[in-house]
């Protein structure tokens, strides 16, 4: 009796054990999908608290975002009152398979967003602002970003 009660917790201990090393296999190494809290948040960061869409997505003639190139750069398409020596016209791709992605790394972009200066060690030019997050919300902007095709 007792034995028997032994064997099939044995079994189910290792039939999880299975399931967990195949859930590990099956999805430890595919991107994080919208459904990670941490995707959702730095949605939540980046398309309604930060509005980086309005910079960094072209729009229509209208004035609507071209869904199709969320984030994929544009124009800035307003020029500050008093000239300011630093202000840039466009905003880059920050999608994860833009060139910047790719040259700063994945902790690149955490750091930036964190510390506000880029790799190399400046800040970026305005308009975009300079975000000094906290870690965890960088890394969730980061998270984020990283889903953008
Ligand atoms: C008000 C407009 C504006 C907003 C809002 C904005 N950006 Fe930008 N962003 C720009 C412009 C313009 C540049 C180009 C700056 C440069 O070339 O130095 C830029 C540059 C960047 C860069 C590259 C920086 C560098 O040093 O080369 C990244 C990455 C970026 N933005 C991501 C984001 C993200 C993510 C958000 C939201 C959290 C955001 N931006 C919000 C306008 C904006």
């Amino acid at each position: 009796m007792g034995t028997m009660r032994i064997f099939q917790a044995v079994q189910v201990a290792t039939w999880s054990a299975i399931g967990a090393l195949a859930a590990v296999a099956l999805f430890g190494q595919q991107p994080a999908t919208p459904d990670d809290p941490k995707v959702a948040r730095g949605k939540y960061l980046v398309e309604e608290v930060a509005k980086c869409q309005d910079c960094h997505t072209p729009k229509m003639d209208n004035g609507d975002l071209i869904k199709s190139q969320w984030m994929k750069g544009a124009s800035m398409g307003v020029v500050p009152v008093s000239p300011s020596v630093n202000w840039r016209n466009k905003s880059p791709d920050a999608t994860s398979t833009s060139t910047l992605w790719k040259r700063w790394t994945e902790e690149g972009m955490v750091k930036f967003f964190e510390t506000g200066r880029n790799p190399r060690g400046t800040k970026a030019g305005a308009p975009m602002p300079t975000y000094m997050m906290k870690r965890e919300d960088a890394e969730a902007v980061v998270a984020y970003l990283k889903t953008l095709p």
